[in-house]
């Protein structure tokens, strides 16, 4: 039987390194779809192929022949922190999240793991997850339970993490570093961190750290508004499995009050950005009604704030321009999109941003581009840039301890070396 002919398109998947199956949802067409172009009984899609091609030299920049360093990426959200340091030369392995439209958004931006996504950390066996060099994490903080540890001390229950963490996300961190002693780890989370709990929180995440045989340097909290036109603090807690002289101190952030403005990331709407993008631009580049606020809501949003102000408090919805920077997008941008509003000149209503601007602002896109896939709706799209980071300020904390993870890895190395002759 003869070979049926192959197609462009089919030939080009074959380069992505993926099956119809697997391609389907990442382009938002059906496998019988994607078959008819596979047959070339059909054209495909010009922004099909957009995102094929796209895949295809992903799979070339992604896929480094011997990794520099293995690691796990729990509380993975879009894999923000992963971005970070895959391009560093490094490799997942394992991960874990439980959201599934944070998955699709995840899976579709890294379509050539060998991994599955695992699901509840929580039910996740520590022996279950493979060997790695760096675990990160963008932990959910929770506070925790002095009673609960009181109870157990009294009976005479073991000692350790668990006492204190036992119930808690971070518990789950804990246990898998002290199961797979990764050569270091990166924890994220917001700024508050700290006085969680009337700081009870952070004391016992330093602590149990450090009894874990850690070198924690002092934590560093960043505002990615040097790196991104958005006022974004959060906390950032790395460790080391062996003492060595690794400091944020010395960590270069650009200043706040340089940093880049808002013209850089929202649709020019000047005809020069290519459309549609999704739906949320129009062929002309045009940012869709959909994203301006109604009569009602913008009436609303004014009233509230006013009412605020009268009493003192609370500052309102957030109105900013090109030259501006914005607030911190958060997860419930979704609700109103009243703490980033742009304004679009006297007597119309402002707009929120859009998916496509919100990837932009996290950094997941550089100014300009459109290459973040976003396969869900906009209230998870909203929902997902919200709850992830700045992906400028990862890169830059990913740089500054590469040279720690690496100088272990050759010393691993180097032991590994000296044993060789023994064992054979
Ligand atoms: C603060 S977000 C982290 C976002 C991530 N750093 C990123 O770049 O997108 C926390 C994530 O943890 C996930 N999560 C919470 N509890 C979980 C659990 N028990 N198992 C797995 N994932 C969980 C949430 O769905 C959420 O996506």
């Amino acid at each position: 039987m003869l070979d049926e002919p192959r197609s462009d398109f089919s030939r080009l998947r074959e380069r992505a390194g993926l099956s119809v199956e697997a391609l389907a949802p990442l382009m938002g067409y059906s496998p019988a779809t994607l078959y008819r172009w596979e047959r070339g009984e059909a054209m495909p899609r010009q922004a099909a192929l957009v995102v094929l091609e796209d895949l295809v030299n992903k799979r070339g920049a992604t896929e480094p022949e011997k990794p520099a360093f293995r690691f796990i990426d729990l509380f993975a959200g879009i894999g923000g922190i992963r971005r970070g340091f895959e391009p560093l030369g490094g490799k997942c392995v394992f991960t874990s999240e439980w959201d599934r439209f944070a998955k699709t958004t995840y899976a579709a931006n890294f379509p050539h793991d060998d991994h599955e996504i695992s699901g509840d950390i929580t039910k996740t066996e520590a022996k279950d997850i493979p060997e790695h060099d760096l675990l990160l994490a963008g932990f959910p903080c929770q506070p925790f339970s002095i009673a609960g540890v009181s109870k157990k001390n009294a009976l005479g229950r073991a000692h350790g993490f668990a006492d204190e963490t036992q119930g808690t996300l971070f518990f789950d961190v804990a246990r898998i570093i002290s199961e797979h002693r990764p050569k270091a780890f990166l924890l994220e989370n917001v700024k508050n961190l700290v006085n969680h709990d009337k700081g009870r929180t952070f004391e016992v995440i330093m602590r149990t750290l450090r009894d874990l045989g850690y070198h924690v340097p002092t934590p560093r909290v960043v505002n990615a508004k040097g790196y991104v036109p958005q006022h974004r603090e959060r906390i950032l807690i790395a460790g080391f499995r062996e003492e060595c002289d690794f400091s944020f101190d010395d960590l270069d952030v650009p200043s706040p009050l340089k940093g880049p403005k808002l013209g850089t990331i929202l649709h020019p709407e000047d005809g020069t950005e290519k459309g549609p993008d999704k739906h949320y631009t129009d062929a002309k580049g045009r940012v869709s009604d959909k994203y301006t606020l109604t009569d009602h809501l913008w009436r609303y949003l004014q009233d509230y704030a006013a009412k605020h102000r009268a009493a003192g408090n609370g500052f309102g919805f957030g109105l900013v321009g090109r030259g501006d920077a914005a607030r911190t997008l958060s997860a419930r941008y979704y609700k109103d999109g009243s703490e980033i509003l742009i304004d679009r000149g006297e007597g119309q209503n402002p707009r929120r941003l859009t998916p496509r601007e919100c990837a932009r602002l996290m950094g997941f896109d550089k100014p300009g581009e459109s290459k973040f896939i976003i396969p869900v709706s906009d209230t998870q799209a909203y929902k997902q840039f919200g709850n992830s980071v700045a992906v400028p300020v990862i890169e830059a904390v990913a740089r500054h301890m590469l040279p720690y993870i690496a100088a272990e890895a050759a010393q691993d190395q180097e032991h590994l070396q000296r044993r060789l002759p023994l064992v054979g």
